[in-house]
């Protein structure tokens, strides 16, 4: 499998040391996309002897198989469709970007008619076998509270214009509540888990988000409620932060790992 990678942070790291180790087999990485010949990227991609890109028409002409995005939003929109028409297989984990109707709707016609895969993994969430099977029945309430350490919301400008010291924290403090709709375009590198929610499930505007930052918190905590005619579940997902960016879970990271290895596997076992 010819494997091309957007970004050059947390996840892209991880995803070219366990393709080196050999852990997907025949694997490798044929191109590192940046956002711009300074990027991260280009570090990454020289300390792995892999080539750097930058831009959509760079990076297909080093055809891939399958594209992970592990960037941003801006990503998405800048490499998404052009990947998907040339049937490039693509890995979306900054989903967020796909709240937008109109850039989903172009992804996913771009995807149904070249016949490539436009996946989006579960990141650092789980459940969403049983929300899906759940939602053919008939779901009526899906809720997610993302819950993190203050550091996790640092740098945001939403948070930023609530004048919250989030370092004087003394107890949790929600930072956001309402549709998913409206909640993640406001934390654009940190609620993508509430995108693919709602995306498997009953969309942006009925899925209920609660953002909250809680000081006594070691680790990126989520609670999902779903409520249904088949019945109700609940998930609390505990998960470890990567050490060098508190916003992203290890589980996320793994879990793309996962989708790639389910895009050539002839046997799927679970929803
Ligand atoms: N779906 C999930 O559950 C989930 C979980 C964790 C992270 N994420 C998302 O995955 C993405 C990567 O996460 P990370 O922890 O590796 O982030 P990171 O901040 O460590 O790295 C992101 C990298 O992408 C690069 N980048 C940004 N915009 C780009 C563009 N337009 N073109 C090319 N490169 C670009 C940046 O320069 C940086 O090197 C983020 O958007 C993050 O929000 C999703």
């Amino acid at each position: 499998m010819r494997i091309g990678i957007i970004g050059g942070g947390t996840i892209a790291r991880m995803f070219v040391e366990h393709i080196r180790r050999g852990d997907l087999g025949r694997a490798r990485v044929v191109a590192i996309a940046g956002r711009n010949e300074r990027s991260r990227g280009r570090d990454i991609a020289k300390s792995y002897r892999v080539p750097f890109v930058v831009g959509a028409k760079a990076l297909l002409a080093k055809k891939p198989e399958v594209v992970v995005e592990a960037a941003s939003h801006d990503a998405v929109r800048e490499y998404g469709e052009a990947l998907l028409k040339k049937g490039v297989a693509l890995i979306v984990l900054s989903c967020g970007a796909l709240c937008d109707d109109t850039l989903r709707g172009k992804l996913e016609r771009a995807a149904e008619r070249s016949g490539a895969l436009l996946s989006v993994p579960s990141g650092g969430i789980g459940g969403l076998d049983a929300l899906k099977a759940a939602c053919v029945a008939g779901v009526e309430e899906v809720t997610i509270a993302v819950t993190k350490p203050p550091a996790a919301w640092k740098g945001i400008p939403y948070v930023e214009r609530l004048e919250i010291d989030l370092d004087r924290l003394r107890g949790p403090h929600v930072l956001f509540e309402g549709a998913a709709r409206e909640g993640v375009p406001h934390f654009p590198a940190n609620v993508n888990i509430a995108a693919v929610l709602s995306m498997a499930g009953i969309g942006f505007d009925k899925t209920r988000l609660k953002v909250v930052a809680d000081p006594a918190l070691k680790y990126n905590t989520h609670y999902i409620d779903v409520r249904g005619r088949t019945g109700r579940f609940s998930i609390k997902l505990e998960n470890v932060p990567a050490p060098e960016n508190p916003k992203t879970a290890w589980l996320a990271c793994y879990s793309a790992l996962a989708a790639l290895k389910a895009v050539k596997s002839p046997v799927r076992y679970g929803t």
